[in-house]
């Protein structure tokens, strides 16, 4: 049941070589209570698709690989649905099944990679719909207790790219299952410009979700790297948000500076930011910033984690220093 020294580049779409001293993969409560008992002290991982991490070292612990399945109505009525997910499903074939039976608010968030249990994690997000938006519930496994802990909205306490599990209760929780609630007469969410763009490319006027869903697909496959064919993990770093005294400063020098409303400023995009610092396309060796998306770090063949955390560390410099914008990393590195 648990395999030990075992190469993770098959579970992380970095493709980054890294070695952990016990793997194994969970498919029910029971397996995970199994394969914990193996744990002692060591360190822990729950690895979903490992689609939003940087492994810069060898694991000394236990990594756990979630795979817990099932997909769920446990409610319906005329017009909404609940639907209850296993953590361990694919997001984008749970993403499909919803559109396949109809079920609306989830066809924005098409073709992004992971798991669904990691989702609430730092409340994945695109083309102007977050999963906080549709979430319902979720139930988590409490490691220091061997209790199954129920979440709500309020209590996940999401964010832009932020849930509670990324702050206050980081690493305490395993995440089992996530619950949404999702809607039988679907609005149409195309309020982000590419979308609407896409759609007259595709000559839709008024689209269903499954042609919503084609046109978000068909602008994340126009620019975003396919991990299967080049390592990454989307955005390396999170949109920032800035006061309207810093944006006034850079617009002094750069009128088109791209800036939208957020809760405490302007949110700039971090593309932009690292495009106008000359980083976009640089590549060096096997890894870089990728061509098309200033906003991915990417791993061409065989670089190391340690050396794509550098190229981040040069452009978070590089960007603070032109524009006084200080980037955060979205991704998980450890
Ligand atoms: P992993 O990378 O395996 O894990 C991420 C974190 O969650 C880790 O800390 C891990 O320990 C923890 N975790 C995972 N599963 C569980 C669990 N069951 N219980 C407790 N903790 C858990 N994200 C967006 O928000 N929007 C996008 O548009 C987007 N586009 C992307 C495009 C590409 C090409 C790529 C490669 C990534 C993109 N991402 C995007 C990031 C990524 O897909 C999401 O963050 C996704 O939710 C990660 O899922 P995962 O299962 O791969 O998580
Ligand atoms: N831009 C540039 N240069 C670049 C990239 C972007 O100038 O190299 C500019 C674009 O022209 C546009 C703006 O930046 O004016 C925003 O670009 P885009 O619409 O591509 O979105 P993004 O801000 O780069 C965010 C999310 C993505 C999500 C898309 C669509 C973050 C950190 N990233 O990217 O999420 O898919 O919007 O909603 O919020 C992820 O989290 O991994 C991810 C891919």
């Amino acid at each position: 049941m648990i395999q030990t020294n075992k190469n993770l580049k098959e579970y992380n779409t970095f493709g980054i070589s890294v070695k952990a001293e016990m793997f194994a993969v969970f498919s029910s409560i029971e397996e995970l209570k199994q394969i914990l008992s193996f744990r002692n002290d060591k360190k822990l991982l729950v690895l979903g698709g490992g689609s939003n991490l940087l492994l810069t070292q060898d694991f000394d612990g236990l990594v756990i690989k979630n795979e817990i399945k099932r997909f769920e109505v446990i409610e319906e009525t005329v017009s909404k649905v609940i639907v209850e997910s296993g953590a361990g499903e694919n997001w984008h074939e749970f993403v499909l099944n919803c559109i396949d039976k109809g079920f609306g608010g989830v066809e924005n968030l098409s073709l992004i990679p992971g798991s669904v249990g990691a989702s609430p994690m730092q409340n994945i997000g695109a083309y102007g719909v977050e999963i906080k938006d549709v979430f319902e519930s979720l139930s988590a496994y409490h490691i220091a207790s061997g209790e199954i802990h129920y979440f709500d909205k309020t209590k996940c306490e999401f964010g832009y790219r932020e849930s509670i599990f990324k702050n206050k209760v980081k690493g305490e929780y395993i995440i089992l299952t996530v619950t949404f609630r999702l809607t039988k007469n679907p609005t149409i969410n195309s309020s982000y410009g590419a979308i609407n763009e896409q759609l007259k490319v595709m000559g839709i006027q008024v689209p269903t979700i499954k042609e919503l869903s084609a046109a978000v697909i068909a602008i994340r496959q126009s620019k975003l790297p396919d991990p299967k064919i080049i390592g990454n993990a989307g955005s390396f770093f999170k949109n920032p948000t800035v006061d309207n005294v810093l944006l006034e400063k850079i617009q002094e020098n750069y009128p088109d500076i791209p800036n939208y409303p957020a809760e405490n400023g302007r949110k700039l995009a971090a593309g932009w930011l690292i495009e106008k610092a000359g980083w976009k396309g640089r590549t060096f060796d096997n890894y870089g910033v990728h061509k098309l998306q200033a906003l991915v770090l990417v791993n061409y063949g065989n670089c190391t984690g340690q050396e794509i955390f550098d190229l981040s560390s040069q452009i978070i410099q590089d960007v603070f220093e032109k524009f006084g914008v200080l980037l955060e990393r979205e991704v998980n590195i450890l």
